[in-house]
């Protein structure tokens, strides 16, 4: 049966530089191999935390210390480490009201509490995040940290506007907390606006972490991953960092092809992912047009993920299982929940599947949300 896989968030199978890749590995093992009997140094191998900070560099219009910088295991690793650091068993953090199910997991497996805040198409509403801070300090449980995407989100795909970062950041000055911003989607923007500038460059009071990935803009098998924080701060993350350091091979042959081709390579990657996304919003609005008032769904301006929200009288779980039966993959609403309650959106993630498969896919997607509707006959 031919699939049509929405699942999760991957970069597309052909932009992937497979040739040029092979070179780099075969270049860097020529000449660098014999560094590999050494264990990494802590923060990981130079090279390729000097890609990070020239990637940040580029799109913040800011420097920043190479000693800032960090590689991990994937962006994941940060995460867990950043989680251990901060957030002991029990002790509460605030939360996205929809957000990635692997940082759930992360904060499910070290049992802390999470507050979940709204959202709009925005992003954090700061009204009701005040509010929240305000609550969860008066109760004495105040959180530990705020954990925000707020770039190209996952699953919603908003940017968090200039002037509510600002307020973020005086928010968690305010409730003495600290932001863990993801930037894991940074790059992948088809607007022609830039994004404002991050959380990490706003930051003046050394109380945000920042987080980002290789997978979006390679792919997720290459394990790399790096967070960025003030010396403070990082000491205390790097005290959980025990693995014997970040894979320095992978990273070798990763720097040694961004040296030259990471804005080309981002720039291919992000036309193809317009692209994919247009096809879908096109799809959406053509096979939900009969369910126009029940149905809607994110135009993102970048990242790789569309948000659907479904009929109240969705059995999601049919839906699901209808489109598992026909061949269309995707991502539940009830994995972004923090309180693992199912609601009725889905997420279709667009960086992997062919144009083909979204022109193919989306239909049948939305026959399947159709004849899973509580009062529908069934199809
Ligand atoms: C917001 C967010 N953070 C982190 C990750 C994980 O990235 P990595 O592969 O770098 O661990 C993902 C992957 O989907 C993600 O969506």
């Amino acid at each position: 049966m031919r699939e049509y896989n929405f699942g999760a968030g991957r970069p597309d199978p052909s932009s992937f530089p497979s040739e040029e890749l092979a070179k780099a590995a075969a270049r860097v093992i020529a000449e660098h191999g014999t560094a590999l009997v050494n264990y990494p140094d802590g923060s990981g191998y130079t090279g390729l935390r000097e890609i990070a900070a020239r990637r940040f560099e580029r799109s913040e219009g800011q420097a920043v210390s190479l000693n800032e910088i960090v590689l991990t295991s994937g962006s994941m690793q940060a995460m867990q480490l950043i989680t251990e650091a901060f957030a002991q068993p029990g002790e509460t953090i605030i939360v996205e009201e929809h957000t990635y199910g692997g940082s759930l997991g992360v904060f499910r497996g070290r049992g802390v509490q999470m507050a979940s805040a709204p959202i709009d198409g925005q992003g954090l509403i700061m009204d009701e995040l005040e509010a929240l801070l305000k609550r969860l300090t008066d109760a004495g449980t105040p959180p530990r940290f705020i954990y925000t995407i707020a770039t190209h989100q996952n699953p919603t795909g908003s940017i968090l506007p200039l002037e509510r970062r600002k307020r973020l950041l005086e928010l968690a000055k305010a409730y003495d907390t600290l932001v863990v911003d993801d930037h894991c989607y940074g790059d992948i923007l088809f607007r022609s606006e830039p994004a404002p500038p991050t959380l990490y460059t706003l930051d003046t009071d050394d109380r945000v972490v920042y987080v980002a990935s290789f997978s979006k803009i390679l792919g997720p098998g290459v394990r790399l991953g790096y967070f960025m924080a003030p010396n403070d701060l990082q000491g205390r993350i790097m005290e959980n960092k025990r693995d014997g350091g970040t894979n320095t091979l992978a990273s070798m042959i990763v720097a040694e092809y961004f040296r030259d081709h990471l804005w080309e390579h981002i720039s291919r990657i992000n036309t193809i992912m317009k692209a994919r996304k247009d096809a879908v919003v096109e799809g959406l609005a053509t096979h939900f047009s009969d369910m126009a008032e029940e149905v809607w769904w994110t135009d993102p301006p970048g990242g790789l993920f569309v948000w659907v929200r479904m009929p109240d009288a969705t059995d999601t779980k049919r839906a699901m299982a209808l489109a598992s039966e026909r061949g269309v993959i995707y991502a539940s609403g009830q994995g972004f929940s923090p309180a693992n309650e199912d609601i009725p959106y889905l997420r279709i993630a667009y960086g992997f599947p062919s144009l083909e498969d979204i022109q193919d896919g989306v239909p049948i997607l939305a026959d399947c949300v159709k004849a899973a509707q509580r009062t529908a006959v069934a199809v």
